[in-house]
């Protein structure tokens, strides 16, 4: 086998995939290094894809369940069959890592199946399953290799009872309590997920707001729904510790400000408190440079602080742990490698939560604006004004747009709604562009769509929304 590479990336989730096959069609000769069986890593395997299988899954069966009647379609029974939906997830996975590997054929990048690690500067050791090791050279190394989950100190993760996201969500059984600590992203929409199959769920989190970083005004009223749907939160709480007995955990947590202790007793614990760089020891042996938080330092051409080694991803030291920000920085640093200017706007990263309805953003929050010194003009629609909405039944939520004071230019938005992840698209481009609320306000929108209120809420940053 060819040993000799232009480029090897390590790791073949979204970044390091999409890496490869951007340097593939630059003209390199190029390898991926992966250890899991199937590539696409963490994304596909066993985060973003099989999560959203199962949160499309369960909103149809709640909806089967709780809304179908009211609309007048009526269904006799509906039953749930777990193991039916795991092989749906299952094939969903399966489907997608396997367009991977016909992508790597189709650009021609030699997959080198194993743990990869960088011996040398220019060399990268792939170690097979059966623990066998090859050496191949490479001009440039780009390490994608993603990042891990935390647990709480004295915590230990077993992947039965206290689990991390890879076993909320293969669950064999439904469980009747679920408590979940952490109300970030991966705690809210497995809540989600769980809640609807008929858990009892119970989100603990430390601070005192759900997604802490999100505008607070969104995310109050995130709250409020998801309180509406049936998940208990405890905010400003802090868990103790969890305790195994008789196959039941035990989680003890504290309220911040008032000192008061509290138990629950339930079947299954899902601990989504963040995540971590994965980083190798050959990072550390090698002494690449790494921030307090232990991700690699890289600089805006994603070059590490070693020459011709590079990094992208959950693993740096930029930007949010987000599948599409992993993906455009391979891109960026393969066009970089290549002489072009590959860049990455990390002022509009869009960022979306998965549940119903769903949460997205994009560019900066009302609190950081107010940080930020800025004088600015709030616009917004609620979706009970959206005909689309109200036809479809569909009609909590609405979209903010944030707006400089002065020149008009937007400078953030939030969405709740059904679509919100989809028709956040529209605002990053516009922002991409160096858009004006008033330029979407002028902009002609489909009648009766959702993205109505996308205009609605542009013109009532000027004041003069029409339906509301
Ligand atoms: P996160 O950072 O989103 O949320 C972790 C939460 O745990 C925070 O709210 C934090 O305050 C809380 N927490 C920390 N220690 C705690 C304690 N002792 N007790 C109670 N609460 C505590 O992390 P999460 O949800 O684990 O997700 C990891 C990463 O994966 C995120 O960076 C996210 O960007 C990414 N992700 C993105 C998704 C998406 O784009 N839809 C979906 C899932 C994950």
């Amino acid at each position: 086998m060819e040993n000799n590479f232009d480029l090897i990336v390590i790791g073949s989730g979204p970044g390091g995939y999409v890496c490869a096959i951007r340097s593939a069609q630059l003209g390199f000769k190029t390898a991926c290094v992966e250890s899991r069986e199937t590539l696409g890593g963490t994304c596909l395997n066993i985060g973003c894809i099989p999560s959203k299988s199962l949160l499309n899954t369960s909103e149809i069966y709640h909806k089967a369940q709780k809304e179908f009647n009211n609309l007048g379609v009526e269904a006799e029974k509906i039953n749930l069959n777990l193991s039916k939906i795991m092989n749906n997830k299952k094939k969903s996975v399966l489907t997608l890592t396997k367009g991977v590997e016909f992508l790597f054929k189709k650009n021609k990048i030699v997959h080198l199946k194993g743990k990869g690690s960088i011996s040398k500067n220019n060399v990268v050791t792939v170690t097979d399953s059966m623990g066998k090791k090859n050496n191949y050279k490479a001009k440039n190394i780009v390490i994608s290799t993603g990042s891990i989950p935390t647990s709480l100190k004295g915590t230990k993760i077993d992947e039965k009872i206290i689990v991390s996201s890879t076993g909320a969500l293969s669950f064999e059984k439904i469980p009747d309590e679920l408590v979940v600590i952490g109300g970030g992203y991966i705690g809210l929409e497995l809540s989600s997920v769980w809640s609807r199959f008929g858990s009892k769920v119970h989100v603990i989190e430390f601070l005192d707001q759900i997604i802490p970083g999100m505008d607070k005004d969104v995310s109050e009223e995130f709250l409020k729904i998801l309180k509406k749907q049936g998940i208990n939160f405890s905010l400003d709480s802090k868990v103790k510790d969890v305790k195994i007995l008789n196959n039941k955990a035990i989680v003890s947590f504290i309220n911040n400000k008032n000192s008061k202790k509290e138990t629950i007793k339930c079947d299954k614990v899902l601990v989504a408190v963040g995540r971590k760089a994965n980083i190798g020891q050959d990072i550390i042996d090698l002494g690449i440079s790494l921030d307090k938080n232990n991700k690699i330092k890289v600089n805006e051409k994603f070059e590490t602080s070693i020459k011709n080694i590079y990094a992208i991803g959950d693993v740096i030291n930029k930007g949010p742990m987000l599948a599409h920000k992993a993906e455009d920085e391979g891109i960026a640093v393969s066009e970089i490698i290549a002489g072009q200017a590959g860049h990455v706007n990390y002022n509009v990263i869009p960022s979306v939560i998965y549940t119903s309805p769903e949460v997205a953003t994009v560019g900066k929050t009302e609190e950081q604006i107010k940080k930020d010194n800025i004088k600015y003009k709030v616009g917004k629609f609620p979706f009970l004004a959206n005909s689309r909405a109200r036809v479809n039944n569909d009609t909590s939520g609405f979209v903010k747009i944030i707006a400089d004071e002065k020149t008009d230019k937007v400078l953030g938005v939030s969405i709740i709604s059904s679509l919100a992840g989809t028709m956040i698209a529209e605002l990053a481009i516009a922002m991409e562009f160096g858009a004006s609320s008033e330029d979407i306000a002028r902009t002609i929108h489909a009648h009766p769509t959702h993205s109505e209120a996308v205009k609605e809420a542009a013109l009532a940053v000027d004041k003069r929304p029409i339906h509301f």
